[in-house]
C-alpha cells in the first residue's frame, strides 16, 4: 500500500521520501505510481505537467534513518507482524525530530501497543488506508490510549487535505474495518470449506444480491490471503473468542503460498 500512500500525498502536494529496505521495492512502487498517474491522464482527470509535478516530489531511500531525518510525519506501511513494527517504531523515534507524528497504516495491530514502544504515544496514531488507495476515499483515524486530541486533529485534517473522507475510530483489534470485513472474509472461505458453493457461485451471491464491487473471496485474493490470516489471528487473539478462528483452508493456502493476487494464485489464478 505503500506506492498508494506516496501517491495520494505527492499528488495533493507534499513532498514525500518512499523508504523500504530493498532498492527493487522502490523501483516497483515508483513505476505502479507512474502507471496509475499515467491511467489518470488518459483519462484527463490530471494533466501530463500534473503528472510530472507529482513524481517530482516522490523520492527514494533505502536508509531509514536518513530518508526520514527532515519529515514532519512519517506513515509506516510493513507487513502486519508487531515484532517488526516495534523495530521500526523505535528506529523512527530516533531518526525523527521530537515533534514529528509517527502514523501506522497497520490493518489491525494495536495502535496503543505500538505507540508504547517509542517515547512520545501521545504523537503515534493509525491512519489506516483501503486498497486501491488512490481511488479508495475512506482514511480510519485510529487514536491509541495516549493519542493526542492534536494529533488526532492534524490527521483528521490532513487527511481531508488528501481528498479522503476520514472516520474516527478508537483503538480496538480490527479497528471497524477489519472487523467487520474479515469474518465475512472467513465465512466466505468456511462456505468453500464446507463445499457449499464455489467460490465464484459465493462471490455472486455477494455481488448481485448485496451490490459488493467485488465478492468476498475475490477481495481476499486482492487484500493478500496472508494479510487476511495476520488480521484474523489479531482478532482471535484480541478477543479470544473463537467467532474469530481462522478457517483451516486459509491457514492451508497461505502454508502453500497461495497468497492471491500477488503470487498468481488464490481463490481464483491471475
Ligand atoms: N490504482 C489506482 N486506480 C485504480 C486501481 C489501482 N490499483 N484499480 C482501479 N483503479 C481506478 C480505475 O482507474 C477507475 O478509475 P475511474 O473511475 O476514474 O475511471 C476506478 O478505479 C474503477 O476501476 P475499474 O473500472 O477498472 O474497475 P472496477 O469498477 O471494477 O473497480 C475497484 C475496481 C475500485 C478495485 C472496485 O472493484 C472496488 O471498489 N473493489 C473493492 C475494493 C475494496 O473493498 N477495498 C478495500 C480492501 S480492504 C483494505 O484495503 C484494508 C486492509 O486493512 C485489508
Amino acid at each position: 500500500m505503500g506506492n498508494g500512500i506516496a501517491h495520494v500525498f505527492a499528488q495533493s502536494g507534499y513532498n514525500v521520501t518512499l523508504v523500504d529496505v530493498q532498492k527493487e521495492q522502490l523501483e516497483r512502487a515508483t513505476s505502479t505510481i507512474e502507471k496509475n498517474l499515467a491511467r489518470m491522464v488518459k483519462k484527463e482527470k490530471i494533466s501530463e505537467a500534473d503528472k510530472q509535478a507529482t513524481l517530482d516530489r516522490v523520492s527514494t531511500s533505502t536508509e531509514l534513518k536518513s530518508g526520514v531525518a527532515d519529515s514532519r510525519l512519517v506513515v509506516e506501511a510493513v507487513n502486519e507482524q508487531f515484532e517488526l513494527k516495534k523495530k521500526i517504531f523505535q528506529q523512527l523515534d530516533e531518526a525523527t525530530s521530537a515533534d514529528a507524528i509517527l502514523a501506522t497504516n497497520t490493518s489491525s495491530i494495536s495502535v496503543t501497543k505500538i505507540g508504547a514502544v517509542t517515547s512520545r504515544p501521545d504523537k503515534v496514531i493509525g491512519m489506516h488506508f483501503f486498497n486501491p488507495v488512490p481511488v479508495m476515499k475512506l482514511v480510519e483515524v485510529v487514536s491509541g490510549l495516549d493519542t493526542s486530541k492534536e494529533v488526532t486533529e492534524t490527521i483528521t485534517s490532513l487527511s481531508e487535505k488528501l481528498g479522503k473522507s476520514p472516520v474516527p475510530v478508537n483503538d480496538y483489534p480490527g479497528f471497524v474495518s477489519n472487523r467487520v470485513l474479515m469474518p465475512m472474509i472467513n465465512e466466505a472461505i468456511y462456505a468453500v470449506y464446507e463445499g457449499v458453493a464455489e467460490p465464484e457461485h459465493i462471490d455472486e451471491v455477494m455481488k448481485l444480491g448485496m451490490a459488493h464491487p467485488m465478492g468476498p473471496l475475490r477481495l481476499a485474493d486482492f487484500i493478500g490471503l496472508d494479510v487476511c490470516l495476520d488480521i484474523l489471528r489479531v482478532l482471535h487473539d484480541g478477543f479470544g473468542d473463537p467467532k474469530y478462528r481462522p478457517c483451516p483452508l486459509l491457514i492451508k493456502m497461505v502454508d502453500a503460498g497461495k497468497l492471491g493476487d500477488k503470487t498468481g494464485q488464490g481463490f481464483y489464478s491471475y
